[in-house]
């Protein structure tokens, strides 16, 4: 039997939900693999400090997700599933894992939705609300969730500075659209994500390289690629850099920092990848929120993006503006 660690928010949703959600997410991270035997409801109970009642009703609905199954007389189990736990099998070359793309895990997702769905019904009036005309940068109550959330993954922004948008993809569409006219010059990682390319082929952009090391961009280059083509920003992936992997250090970041500023050029840091790590060096938005607009997205840290409720099941994206967003009603 195995000894399950969660940490659970008396202040936040339902007791027997959040437990239902830490055993699913604990599946999903394969630290409880098919087969495993969850502990007795009276010592999960005792071991959480809630009542077996509790535990009763959240292994109910583990159950009723079909994460666990209770066998009579034996105890409560992780089920055995012959579906595959992860997207990445190749449909059309069984047996073939496809690393192709960066996608969370489909599993769970209709619960995710039927359970947000139905907390929307249970507000009819907050569902009313949001069939309305909504601010372009996002409800102010989401932003300030959104900003706490942040706050707890390493990330400062005040609500106001925060802009949702349809994924990373579009936030950096954006990010071009109001920085650079057609005809303009930007600066990114000699290897970089292929999604900025193909943006700035449609913005009718140029990208020039600047020279890479095993931190990402070098300053020297950066600063010669500044002298040389005078461009409107430099789009860099600092953690987890699409697709070399690399992490820039602190003191990397800073000095690009300093060279941007000193050439009087924006900053689009692509941290997408940037909540996978355990641990990561300071987000450049933190270190100089004027000069850096700072993306970030919940479709590859899903399991961290649980946290957000429902919010996981979209891929929506997180923007962080230099400047106050304008609230005005579109
Ligand atoms: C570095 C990088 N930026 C942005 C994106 C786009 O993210 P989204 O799916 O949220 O549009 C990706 C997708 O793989 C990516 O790797």
């Amino acid at each position: 039997m195995t000894i399950m660690t969660m940490t659970l928010d008396k202040q936040g949703a339902p007791l027997y939900r959040q437990i239902a959600d830490a055993i699913a997410q604990k599946v999903q991270l394969q630290e409880l693999m098919p087969g495993t035997k969850l502990p007795t409801h009276r010592a999960l109970a005792d071991a959480l400090s809630v009542t077996v009642g509790t535990v009763t009703r959240a292994y109910a609905e583990a159950e009723r997700r079909g994460i666990v199954e209770a066998r009579v007389g034996a105890g409560t189990y992780i089920t055995q599933s012959d579906k595959p736990l992860w997207t990445f099998a190749a449909p059309e070359r069984p047996g073939v894992l496809s690393f192709g793309y960066n996608v969370p895990p489909a599993i769970n997702r209709a619960d995710l939705f039927s359970e947000a769905l139905q907390q929307l019904a249970a507000h009819p009036n907050e569902l009313n609300n949001l069939m309305l005309y909504q601010p372009p940068s996002g409800i102010v109550r989401h932003r300030e969730i959104l900003a706490s959330w942040l706050a707890g993954h390493q990330v400062i922004a005040s609500p106001e500075r925060l802009l949702f948008c349809s994924g990373a993809q579009s936030a950096m569409q954006l990010c071009l659209l109001t920085l650079c006219r057609a005809g303009d010059t930007i600066l990114a990682d000699k290897l970089t994500y292929p999604g900025l390319m193909s943006l700035a082929r449609q913005l009718q952009l140029t990208v020039k390289p600047v020279e890479m090391d095993d931190e990402g961009i070098t300053p020297a280059s950066l600063k010669s690629a500044c002298q040389q083509y005078q461009p409107r920003l430099v789009y860099l992936t600092p953690t987890l850099q699409n697709p070399t992997t690399a992490i820039m250090g602190t003191e990397r970041r800073k000095e690009i920092i300093a060279l941007c500023q000193k050439a009087q050029i924006t900053i689009v840091e692509d941290d997408v990848n940037g909540l996978l790590p355990r641990e990561r060096p300071e987000p450049m938005v933190n270190l100089a929120p004027d000069s850096v607009i700072y993306i970030g997205g919940l479709a590859k840290p899903w399991h961290q993006a649980c946290a957000l409720g429902s919010c996981t099941c979209l891929t929506a994206s997180i923007l962080i503006s230099s400047m106050p967003c304008k609230t005005t009603a579109g």
